[in-house]
Order: C-alpha cells, then sequence, then structure tokens
C-alpha cells in the first residue's frame, strides 16, 4: 500500500487483499474476519490488481473490476476460557456445523467426484492439515481407492508429471499457505482440477480451487490448530461413510452422541490428563498408531512438540522396530492409540524395553501402565490436544503463540 498524490495506492501480489469499506472508512486487511466485522462491502483483489482509494472515500480499480459478495465465515459462539487453544478445543462441540449453510451439497459434490472418478487422486497439505490428508487416504483405501499424500511443501517437485488426469484435493484451513498455493498456481493455470476443503472462506486458496468443501468450525485464532483438525477428520468421515452407505444415518448419530455427552467426557479427559501426565519423569514422548490412527498419532505429537516445545514423534506403531526402538529408555512415555493385537504388541516392545505406556481408545488393556477413556475419534483426539495444552501451561508457555511460529505461513 502506498501513498500517492493524496491516495492509497494498492497493489496486491501473492499475500491475500481485501478491502472492506462502511460509511466513513476503508480497511484494507489480509484477514477478512476483521472486514466482515466492520464492512458493509467489500472487494477481495487478485494477483497485480491495483486499486485506488483517496479521500473523498471513493475507490476506483486500475485494471479489472473485482466485486465479490464476502462470503461469511461462520460464527462458532465462543467460550471464554483463558486461552485461545482450550476454547477452541471445546469449540469442537459443534460438529454439526459442517452442514451449515450450503455444504451438505458441497460435500456430495466431492463424493460424486470420488465416486466417478477415473483420474489419479492427489492430497496436499502441510502441517495439521497434512495429518487430515493422511486419513482422508487411509479412509479412501476402505473404499479401495489409492490416493497419493503430497507435504505442501514439496508438491513442486510432482508438476510436472501431472496433467488433468489428476484430481487434486488440499486441505487447509486458512486458505493462505504459501506452499499450497505455489503449486495450485501453476496447476488451476494448466486447468488441473482443484477441490479444496477450507475452513477460512474468501482465501486464496479457494479462488485457485474448482470447488471447495468448509469446515465451518469458525475463526481459528491460536497458532496450534485444534477445532480445524478435528472438523476436517469428522469432514472426511462423513465422505467416507457416504461413499460406503450411502447414507447420513451413522454419521448423524454419531454427531449428536459426541453433543449430547460433550461436557461430560471432556471434563473426564481433562481430569485424567492432570492425574496421570505428571506421575512420570520423562524426557521423550511418543505417540503410536496403526492405519488411520497413525495420523492421529502424528497429530497429537505434533501438538505437543508445539506448544510445549517437549521432544515428541509420532510413529505408525510397526516402523518402531526398525530403528526407533533404540530411543526407548525408562523416559520414555509411549501414548497407544487403541488396544488391538498389532499395536498391543508394539506397545508391548516399548514396555519390555522400560518405556510406559499410556492408552486410549474405548477398551483397556493390562499393557496400559495407565489409560485414558475414548469413546469416540474426536474424543481421543481432544484427549491428545489436551495433552499437550496442560504440558504448555504446566511449563507456564503461552499455547496460543508458541515460538518461531505463525498463524499462517505464507513464506517459502
Ligand atoms: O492453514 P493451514 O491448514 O494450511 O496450515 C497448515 C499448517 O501451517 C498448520 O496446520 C500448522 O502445522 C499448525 N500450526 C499446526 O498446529
Amino acid at each position: 500500500v502506498i501513498n500517492f498524490e493524496d491516495k492509497l495506492l494498492v497493489h496486491k501480489n501473492s499475500n491475500p487483499i481485501i478491502i472492506g469499506k462502511n460509511s466513513d472508512e476503508f480497511i484494507i486487511s489480509s484477514d477478512n474476519n476483521i472486514i466482515q466485522e466492520l464492512c458493509d462491502e467489500f472487494v477481495v483483489l487478485d494477483d497485480d490488481d491495483f486499486c485506488l482509494i483517496d479521500s473523498e472515500l471513493s475507490f476506483s480499480y486500475l485494471n479489472k473490476v473485482l466485486k465479490k459478495t464476502l462470503k461469511k465465515n461462520v460464527n462458532i459462539k465462543e467460550i471464554k476460557t483463558t486461552t485461545f487453544m482450550e476454547s477452541e478445543i471445546l469449540e469442537q462441540k459443534n460438529l454439526k456445523n459442517i452442514f451449515f449453510d450450503e455444504n451438505l451439497k458441497n460435500i456430495y459434490e466431492l463424493v460424486n467426484k470420488i465416486k466417478n472418478c477415473n483420474k489419479k487422486i492427489i492430497l496436499s497439505a502441510a502441517g495439521t492439515s497434512f495429518h487430515a490428508c493422511l486419513f482422508f487416504h487411509y479412509k479412501l483405501l476402505e473404499y479401495g481407492i489409492l490416493s497419493q499424500v503430497i507435504l505442501a511443501s514439496e508438491f513442486e517437485n510432482y508438476l510436472d508429471i501431472i496433467d488433468d488426469d489428476f484430481l487434486i484435493i488440499v486441505f487447509s484451513q486458512s486458505g493462505e499457505t504459501g506452499d499450497l498455493i505455489r503449486p495450485l498456481k501453476i496447476l488451476s493455470q494448466n486447468c488441473v482440477e482443484i477441490v479444496s476443503v477450507l475452513n477460512n472462506r474468501n482465501s486464496s486458496i479457494e479462488y485457485l480451487s474448482k470447488s471447495c468443501v468448509f469446515l465451518n468450525c469458525g475463526e481459528e485464532i491460536s497458532v496450534a490448530s485444534t477445532k480445524a483438525f478435528g472438523f476436517q477428520i469428522f469432514i472426511i468421515e462423513v465422505i467416507s461413510d457416504l461413499l460406503k452407505y450411502n447414507s447420513l444415518k451413522k454419521i448423524s448419530k454419531r454427531i449428536n452422541f459426541i453433543s449430547d455427552n460433550f461436557e461430560v467426557e471432556v471434563d473426564k479427559i481433562f481430569k485424567k490428563v492432570d492425574e496421570i501426565i505428571f506421575n512420570y519423569d520423562i524426557d521423550k514422548v511418543f505417540f503410536i498408531g496403526r492405519n488411520s490412527l497413525f495420523p492421529i498419532a502424528l497429530e497429537g505429537a505434533l501438538k505437543l512438540k508445539e506448544v510445549s516445545y517437549m521432544h515428541s514423534e509420532g510413529f505408525a506403531g510397526g516402523e518402531l522396530k526398525h530403528g526407533s526402538l533404540a530411543l526407548v529408555d525408562t523416559k520414555t512415555l509411549v501414548f497407544c492409540l487403541d488396544n488391538n493385537s498389532d499395536i498391543l504388541s508394539n506397545a508391548i516392545e516399548i514396555k519390555t524395553r522400560g518405556g510406559i505406556i499410556i492408552g486410549l481408545g474405548t477398551i483397556q488393556s493390562t499393557e496400559f501402565d495407565d489409560f485414558i477413556k475414548t469413546d469416540d475419534l474426536i474424543f481421543m483426539i481432544i484427549a491428545l490436544q489436551i495433552i499437550g495444552l496442560k504440558y504448555s501451561l504446566s511449563l507456564g508457555l503461552s499455547p496460543d503463540k508458541p515460538r518461531n511460529l505463525a498463524k499462517s505461513v505464507t513464506v517459502r
């Protein structure tokens, strides 16, 4: 933005710019949530758009006119706690919001695309959203579809072999992750079909996509993504049920179960986490899961390291014996997701080397030193988020603003 003969000249180059107007001011921002609250009219700039605003508060575009109605983000009534991270964990109660507005139609469209797809499917995202992609990959396998999951920061390496024989599905809470935007710009110019699963409306990735599904989980402020992950996983569960049963019956029951039992279950998890996690003298934490719980284990580890700076790693249970088992000693705490026989055999391998095992899931096991009961995957995810939150707070850290990190990562 530059001052130019008493006028403001605004130019957009890669980072998002939205200009809002109300009766007595213009607001120029990269955050459409602010603009939504304060303005009645908006314009979303595309790359290389110029806009001139004069002192009379009139504005004109120097190239094309781009008037767009700003689509409203869902407003979830905030639950007041001392940190945004905690409020946002609790806001996962509102899962039914995924059906808000036209989103069910968007979900059906994506399901039909997948059902009738004779294209190769690529899933891509960064960080927490990448873990959601990996979870989607496992769910598509259950339906007999093999997809390729690519880290957003590695996506550019694949561009030469991607043509319109591919369907690209990307996940992003912000819709502004630079590592995704760069390859998507090229792919959209090459007319490759892009479908995105986003939270923030009017984002750069939305405008690069042919169609979108929205999380509708409300604005996420804490740098550590929590509710967006819960909603991403749940949208994938909806898609997966529609693929398998062509019905929303099972998933609607689950949503009701989660929302009816939410306070009681989450309260129990908070108490249990408080009761057990500080009992052990540890210097590293592992999370293990198999199959679709492998990405959930990765997310548990990311959450913990991000907000508590504790050394934590997530593993596919079966992979430990191929190297990382060498790290296990009496100061290793391992969260074991579920208790099927395969993951239990991995837990036993850890236990015999002195590691401490805490189980998460529906059923206790004698192999667990302790157990956090979680009767739905969403409660398991919430338990992992609470573990991160509690460690962070116990160390006197601010979980909302971890050192070295930003909410929206637009740089390379
Ligand atoms: O907005 P996005 O979902 O595209 O962001 C991707 C990652 O930068 C993000 O998930 C990051 O890993 C979070 N801080 C994790 O809590």
